[in-house]
């Protein structure tokens, strides 16, 4: 496993619309492994493989810090309900912006074994599962943000942890 390098915010592949994963292969694991660690590394909820340059549609998710979700070409199939609330991304480094997604989300995916899921999560998940998949679309929140991005203090965030 390795850490990859996460790209930022003005690098056009995070404009990108990523593409199907048809089969499991060792260099899509890889990949996977890679971004789990990265995310982790990184103390994000979520990473994008377009975060780490690879335009496939491949998010992982983890908003419990031991619990890590890895969906293949999901697609939301269901969402209702409202949440306005803070979001960062690990692509715009030191800034958050409030944003209004819905509250809950249902998405089906695909897992390491190319199998079906369903994944359902409300606040923080719904907003994460939201978030990673606007990325494979090429889409930040920045574009949603309401209002001037704020600030954000990282190295009182990580004195916390
Ligand atoms: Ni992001």
């Amino acid at each position: 496993m390795a850490i990859r390098n996460i790209r930022e915010i003005g690098e056009e592949v995070l404009t990108k619309k990523c593409r199907e994963v048809t089969e499991m292969t060792p260099r899509i694991r890889e990949l996977i492994e890679d971004m789990l660690e990265t995310m982790y590394e990184a103390n994000g909820v979520g990473l994008a493989a377009s975060q780490v340059g690879v335009l496939k549609r491949i998010v992982v998710i983890d908003t419990t810090g031991e619990d890590p979700y890895i969906l293949i070409n999901p697609r939301i199939v269901e969402s209702s309900g409202e949440q306005t609330g803070q979001e960062g991304c690990l692509s715009v480094p030191g800034k958050s912006g409030q944003v209004t997604r819905p509250n809950y989300v249902k998405a089906v995916a695909l897992d390491m074994n190319m199998r079906e899921f369903e994944l359902e999560g409300t606040e923080l998940l719904a907003r994460a599962i939201c978030h990673e998949l606007d990325h494979l679309d090429g889409h930040l929140y920045v574009e949603k943000a309401e209002g001037p991005l704020q600030d954000v203090n990282c190295r009182e965030e990580e004195e916390e942890d």
